[in-house]
């Protein structure tokens, strides 16, 4: 039996997860056998380790000291010490891995590095109570680890996160901040966007003018202006590091095993070095120098001057950052100044290039040879590739996996970050009340369920794929605590992902993992989104009344709910079965734990006289924007204020919307409300006119009213009301004129307007 017993108590820890709570590690170990028993901390634990690891074990000795009070280094005497023995193991053979061995009176920590060290500390006090993240002492905790054995390394060398800190300037603090969490989960690259169109955050000492004009934009935060011009000092937007800033950085995010890597962007994206040093633009056809600002992502001319500007940059670039890659960007250049520039014209002529493609391969490759001569290498963005690839670059490949594959191909190192897995500046919920994002949805699940190796990659290819990395482009996020919502705690999930063998990976068991990690994360006061289990409501309408179904939840949690639009609280009825909503109502569903809401969601219901009444349309809604079908506008459910992609909007292009309701019998109406969507920047615009009719034999129709309809001033839903004499009819038609053309000066000035429409309420 005791045989028995002793054989069990060492089983695999994919067994023991689910059983035992108490380990809950990020990103999980690839290696963990669970024992039984505990080492506990106390003033009698001492700390053996080399000097020369000192910043690999400062976490354990401060965390220790600042929440537990324990001096590991404390020379007093103890006749019974317990002992942590930390040293480098040369046998051991991954760079980052480690060997972590608990038994009752001793920890013993190995590694082949000091960053191998670094990550087995981490284990360690992610096996300690989350109190230990606490920066004050916390009184009556038993700061005891359980006893286990772990061999772990990391799948990938390459563990990345990007912060755009151009579009908006992020304080070194918050950069900081986010290092110290990065290294928690062990990830080990911080790429800074330096620069972009919307502005330069690196000092330049030889070409002053980018801080003084190119690091301070005209205008507001949430908008991504490139008005360098009459700008009035107080409506300034922005900011620059100095060298010296940005190298005690590099030496801070060093001690914690993170490389900084410097992006400059080039050729394109380069708006704030242009309107700081014009003579490095492209000339217009008849010679002149393009105004600004122009367009977004315009191109530095391929003149030798320029080369002269950017070797120079990178010159003072390299000087700050040690890192071996230096990321020079590459994407999203439009090329159309190219073909109409005398200087990049002769170029091409003069270098034999057939097309503006292989011009921008010919401008990569250049900056590659100095950057090379110089003893690094270059990273750029996929487009790289095109025109061909420079003989060393390193591609991130971004908008999809397409570019990585080429890569991988062709026997070149790559960084995967698919826009649809990686980008966090897309939304992580559909949930009414998300802060403005990018389009889109890249949700915690969809992180966490990426494998970073294509699966068309053959044997001998797979090795080229480094890794994968999580980008915050910040248009949208103007100060740190939006960018901490976007970040976390997806970036927790893509750590595991780069961290764990996909054969250890489990999602079910992380998100309890992470509802762990999260209580770390709150002593850091980290403003993580609560969207931790993709709560999910579907709705059907059975007797024209709505039926509620909510879901998407781990069997182990529950989903409380309101229905006055109040935040649920442990006290807030339990959700059991479907619930039948016979008012309007607004119902809010939420998993909590300890009192803190996990996730959250809310909806809102208006039942109205022509909920589930037979409607026909006169054009479809494109195929895209139609997810509740043909007859979402009369379901008795409002959409999303925020997005208008959810089950509940219906949306158009360039044609109108055309309705009718047919009330099976004559019905006296007198008025309707509904809502249209405004997101200039996405193409979408409110309606122009809502014209309403009725009829008795669904044929010949009466206007009973008309009214124009207002662009509001602000994005997102835009309620609309109109009201007519009392009517008696059996069919009701409404009819919405989309704008038309999309006025000039804004995003798809020209094209047509999308037209989007809510639930059209009648009364
Ligand atoms: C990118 O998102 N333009 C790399």
């Amino acid at each position: 039996m005791k045989k028995l017993f002793l054989g069990l108590s060492a089983i695999l820890i994919n067994y023991f997860v689910v059983a035992q709570t108490a380990v809950n590690i990020i990103p999980q170990p690839n290696e963990m056998v669970i024992n039984k028993g505990n080492f506990i901390f106390s003033s009698c634990t001492r700390l053996q380790f080399d000097v020369s690891l000192k910043d690999a074990v400062e976490p354990l000795i401060t965390k220790l000291s600042n929440a537990a009070g324990i001096d590991l280094l404390s020379k007093s005497n103890c006749t019974k010490k317990t002992l942590i023995a930390i040293a480098i193991d040369k046998t051991i053979l991954n760079d980052e891995g480690y060997q972590l061995n608990i038994i009752a009176n001793e920890i013993s920590l190995k590694a082949k590095t000091a960053a191998g060290i670094f990550y087995g500390v981490q284990t360690i006090l992610q096996l300690l109570p989350a109190a230990i993240e606490s920066d004050s002492l916390q009184k009556n905790m038993q700061w005891s680890v359980p006893c286990v054995a772990i061999k772990d390394q990391p799948r990938f060398g390459y563990r990345g996160i990007m912060l755009d800190v151009a579009r908006n300037y992020m304080p070194l603090e918050f950069i900081k901040k986010l290092v110290d969490l990065l290294s928690m989960q062990k990830m080990n690259r911080l790429h800074l966007h330096l620069t972009d169109g919307q502005g330069w955050r690196f000092e330049s000492k030889k070409y002053p003018e980018l801080n003084k004009i190119g690091s301070y934009r005209k205008g507001t935060s949430l908008n991504t202006t490139y008005d360098y011009n009459s700008r009035p000092a107080d409506t300034l937007n922005g900011g620059y590091y100095t060298q010296e800033q940005l190298k005690e950085l590099v030496k801070y995010a060093s001690s914690k095993f993170i490389t900084i890597i410097p992006e400059i962007e080039m050729p394109a994206h380069s708006e704030a070095a242009l309107a700081s040093y014009p003579q490095l633009a492209c000339l217009d056809s008849n010679g002149n120098a393009f105004p600004y600002p122009q367009k977004i992502q315009n191109e530095y001319c391929t003149k030798d001057e320029t080369f002269k500007f950017l070797e120079d940059i990178l010159e003072e670039v390299m000087d700050v950052f040690p890192s071996k890659y230096i990321h020079i960007a590459g994407d999203e250049a439009s090329k159309e100044n190219w073909k109409k520039c005398k200087y990049d014209q002769q170029r091409m002529k003069e270098e034999g290039l057939k097309n503006v493609d292989e011009l921008q391969s010919y401008f990569i490759k250049r900056i590659e040879k100095f950057v090379n001569n110089k003893g690094r290498f270059i990273i750029g963005w996929d487009e790289i590739l095109q025109g061909g690839l420079a003989p060393n670059a390193t591609v991130m490949s971004w908008t999809g996996i397409d570019g990585g594959i080429k890569a991988a191909q062709q026997h070149h190192n790559v960084i995967m970050t698919p826009e649809a897995y990686c980008y966090f500046d897309r939304y992580q919920s559909d949930a009414p009340g998300e802060q403005v994002a990018f389009c889109c949805m890249v949700t915690l699940p969809k992180v966490y369920s990426y494998d970073p190796v294509p699966a068309e990659l053959k044997d001998d290819e797979k090795k080229y794929i480094q890794g994968a990395q999580g980008n915050l482009w910040t248009e949208y996020i103007p100060v740190p605590s939006k960018a901490e919502y976007m970040i976390f705690p997806r970036a927790v999930a893509l750590a595991e992902v780069d961290w764990t063998e996909t054969s250890n990976k489990n999602y079910e068991a992380f998100t309890e993992r992470l509802i762990h990690y999260l209580q770390r994360l709150n002593y850091y006061h980290v403003n993580y989104s609560r969207h931790l289990f993709d709560i999910k409501l579907s709705t059907s309408l059975i007797n024209k009344k709505v039926v509620v179904v909510l879901g998407g939840v781990p069997k182990n949690h529950i989903i409380h709910y309101t229905l006055d639009g109040s935040t649920p609280t442990e006290q807030s009825p339990v959700y059991t079965k479907p619930i039948s909503i016979n008012e309007s109502a607004t119902i809010i569903a939420a998993v909590l734990q300890n009192g803190t809401v996990l996730d959250q969601l809310k909806k809102s219901f208006n039942l109205h006289k022509a909920v589930g009444m037979p409607v026909t349309l006169q054009a479809a809604p494109d195929k895209d924007y139609n997810k509740g079908g043909n007859s979402a506008w009369v379901n008795g459910c409002l959409g999303n204020d925020e997005q208008f992609s959810d089950d509940e909007w219906l949306g158009w292009e360039g044609k109108p919307f055309d309705g009718t309701i047919d009330f099976g019998t004559a019905t006296t109406t007198d008025s309707l409300q509904t809502r249209f969507f405004q997101k200039a920047n996405s193409w979408v615009w409110v309606a122009k006119k809502v014209t309403v009719q009725t009829s008795d034999d669904g044929k010949i129709f009466k206007t009973i009213a008309e009214k124009n309809v207002p662009i509001p001033s602000h994005d997102n839903a835009a309620p609309f009301s109109i009201s007519w004499p009392k009517n008696t009819s059996r069919y009701l038609r409404v009819i919405a004129e989309p704008l038309g053309k999309i006025p000039a000066g804004n995003t798809g000035a020209g094209d047509e307007a999308w037209l989007f429409v809510d639930e059209v309420s009648v009364y």
